[in-house]
C-alpha cells in the first residue's frame, strides 16, 4: 500500500516533467547493488513507457547487464578510469547518476581504491563539464565525523568523490546514506547470516556506534524523485529511515524478528580488517566488500538534518518493514535460482558424508589397532581435538558458512597425510609413526586416503562456490 503511494507519487512528478522536455538519463553503477534498482525503478516509470525519456548505462562489462534490463534501455561499454569512453557516454546526456565504487579485486587492488575512485570521479566531472550535463545525481556515505583526518580512508574518498564532482559545470545533488538495507546488499547480508549462522559472537566495538539505517527503495525513490525537484540542484542531503540504531540493536532486532536470541559480548580489540575476514568466512560476503561497510560502522552516521523529508516527503520503511521487504525479495530470487542450488546442496551433502566417513573410518583406531601408541596421552589429545575439528566443520557446513568448508579442508588434508604417512612402510619398508600398521590396518588407511581426498575436492568446491549459491 505503502509502495503503491510512493510509486503513484513518483510517477505523477515524472510525468509532469515529460510533459515539459524528455530526458536522456545516463547511470552509472547499474550492475551494482543500487544502480541496477534505480533502472527498473525508472523503467517503469509512464515517461519511460511513453518513450520520452531515454535510459542509457555504462559498465565494463556489457555482458553482465545483456537482458537485464527492459531492452530499449541503451548498455554501453565504458571505463570510468577511461577519459574517451566516458566522453563518448556522456555525450547528448541531461542527468547522470554517479554510482560508482571503486571497492573490488584483490586486497592487493583493494588498496589502491581510493586513486581509483578519484581519477573515475575527476574524468566524470570533466566530460560532464564538456558534455555539458545538466545534472549529476550522487550517493556517498553519511557520518558524523567533524574531523575528516579521523575518517576512514573510504569514507574519506566517498566525500573526495563529492567534491570533486561539485567542480563540474553541472548541477550536482549529493544524498548521504549510512547502512542501506535490501536484498543483495552487503549490509543485510552481513546481519543476515551472522545472527542466523552463530549461536553467539564476539563483536569489536564498532557494533555499538549509532547509525541510521534506510531502505534501499526509500533511497531510489529519493534519487529518481530528485531528477524532477528543482529545489535538490545543487545541495547535499543526509538520508535514513525513522530508527536510530547500533549494529548490536540491529542484530538483537534481526534475531527477534526471526525469534532467535543470540549471546553478544563486546571486546575492544579486534580491527575492522580481522572483522572483515571473519565476516568472509561466516557469510557469502567478500571481506573486500565487508571491509568498507564495517570501516563505516566506525562513525556515528544519524541524520542531523532532514531538510529532504520536506522536499521529497517519502514514507520511510522502519528497520523491521526493510528486512521484510529484502526477505521476500531474497525468497523470490531464491525460487529462480533452484536449479543452482539442487547442485550447491548436492555437494554440500557429499561433503558431508564423506566427513562422516572419515571420522568413522578414524574410529576404528580404536577398534582394528593393536598399537599401543594411539592410547598414549599425545596421540589421545590430538585425536579429540581432529573430532572436535570435524564436529566443527559440520556445524559451520550445515549453516552454509565458508568457515565449514575451509575447516573441512584443512582437516581432511591433514588425514590425509597422516593416513600416507601411516602407511609409508609400504615404500620405504619401515614406519614414520609407530610401529608398521597390519594388512587390515593398511587397507583401512587406504580407504581412508581415498575419503579424505574427497572431503579436500569436495570442501575445495564448496569454499570457492559458496558466494555465488548463498545469494
Ligand atoms: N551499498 C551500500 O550499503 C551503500 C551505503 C551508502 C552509500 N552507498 C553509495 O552508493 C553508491 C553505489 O553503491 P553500490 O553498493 O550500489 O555499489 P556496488 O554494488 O559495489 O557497484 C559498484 C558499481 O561501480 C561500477 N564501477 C566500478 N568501477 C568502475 C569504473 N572504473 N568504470 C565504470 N563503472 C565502474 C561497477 O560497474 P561495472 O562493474 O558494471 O563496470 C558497479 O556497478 C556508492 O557511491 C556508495 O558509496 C552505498
Amino acid at each position: 500500500m505503502q509502495q503503491q503511494e510512493q510509486q503513484k507519487s513518483l510517477n505523477h512528478v515524472i510525468t509532469n516533467n515529460s510533459k515539459e522536455h524528455a530526458l536522456k538519463i545516463l547511470i552509472t553503477g547499474a550492475s551494482g547493488f543500487i544502480g541496477s534498482r534505480l533502472v527498473s525503478k525508472l523503467c517503469s516509470s509512464p515517461s519511460f513507457h511513453s518513450k520520452k525519456h531515454e535510459i542509457a548505462c555504462i559498465t565494463r562489462n556489457v555482458e553482465s547487464l545483456t537482458g537485464r534490463f527492459n531492452e530499449r534501455v541503451k548498455i554501453i561499454k565504458a571505463d570510468a578510469s577511461n577519459y574517451r569512453e566516458l566522453l563518448k557516454a556522456m555525450t547528448g546526456i541531461d542527468v547522470a547518476f554517479y554510482l560508482i565504487h571503486s571497492m573490488e579485486g584483490s586486497s592487493k587492488d583493494w588498496k589502491k581504491f581510493a586513486e581509483r575512485d578519484r581519477i573515475a570521479a575527476e574524468n566524470f566531472a570533466k566530460a560532464a563539464t564538456e558534455c555539458r550535463v545538466k545534472r549529476i545525481i550522487y550517493l556517498g556515505g553519511l557520518n558524523n565525523e567533524t574531523n575528516n583526518g579521523r575518517l576512514s580512508g573510504h569514507m574519506r574518498s566517498r566525500a573526495q568523490v563529492g567534491d570533486i564532482l561539485k567542480t563540474s559545470s553541472a548541477k550536482v545533488t549529493i544524498f548521504r546514506a549510512a547502512v542501506i538495507l535490501g536484498q543483495g546488499g552487503g549490509s543485510f547480508q552481513m546481519l543476515q547470516y551472522l545472527v542466523e549462522r552463530l549461536p553467539a559472537m564476539i563483536c569489536p566495538k564498532w557494533v555499538l556506534t549509532k547509525s541510521q539505517p534506510i531502505s534501499v527503495d526509500d533511497v531510489v525513490t529519493y534519487l529518481v524523485q530528485s531528477i524532477d525537484v528543482k529545489d535538490t540542484e545543487d545541495r547535499s542531503f543526509d538520508i535514513g529511515g525513522p530508527d536510530v540504531l547500533s549494529y548490536l540493536d540491529m542484530m538483537k532486532r534481526y534475531g527477534k524478528m526471526i525469534n532467535k536470541s543470540i549471546k553478544i559480548i563486546i571486546i575492544p580489540f579486534l580491527t575492522p580488517r580481522l572483522s572483515s575476514y571473519w565476516v568472509d568466512l561466516i557469510t557469502p560476503l567478500k571481506a573486500s566488500l565487508a571491509r568498507p561497510l564495517i570501516d563505516s560502522l566506525k562513525h556515528e552516521a544519524t541524520v542531523k538534518d532532514d531538510t529532504i523529508q520536506q522536499i521529497i516527503p517519502v514514507k520511510l520503511k522502519s528497520f523491521e518493514e526493510s528486512i521484510k521487504a529484502a526477505k521476500e525479495e531474497q525468497i523470490r530470487k531464491a525460487n529462480l535460482t533452484k536449479k543452482e542450488r539442487t547442485s550447491h546442496s548436492l555437494n554440500n551433502k557429499i561433503l558431508m558424508i564423506s566427513l562422516f566417513a572419515m571420522s568413522a573410518i578414524g574410529s576404528t583406531y580404536y577398534i582394528l589397532d593393536s598399537r599401543p601408541e594411539i592410547f598414549h596421552a599425545n596421540w589421545l589429545v590430538l585425536s579429540a581435538l581432529w573430532y572436535f575439528g570435524i564436529a566443527f566443520s559440520i556445524y559451520f557446513v550445515t549453516k552454509n558458512a565458508r568457515l565449514g568448508a575451509m575447516t573441512a579442508g584443512i582437516i581432511g588434508w591433514v588425514t590425509l597425510a597422516f593416513w600416507l604417512t601411516d602407511n609409508i612402510y609400504t615404500v620405504l619398508g619401515h614406519s614414520l609413526i609407530a610401529n608398521s600398521p597390519n594388512t587390515v590396518m593398511t587397507l583401512r588407511n587406504f580407504v581412508g586416503v581415498a575419503i579424505s581426498a574427497l572431503v579436500v575436492a569436495a570442501s575445495h568446491n564448496i569454499f570457492h562456490k559458496i558466494r555465488i549459491h548463498d545469494l
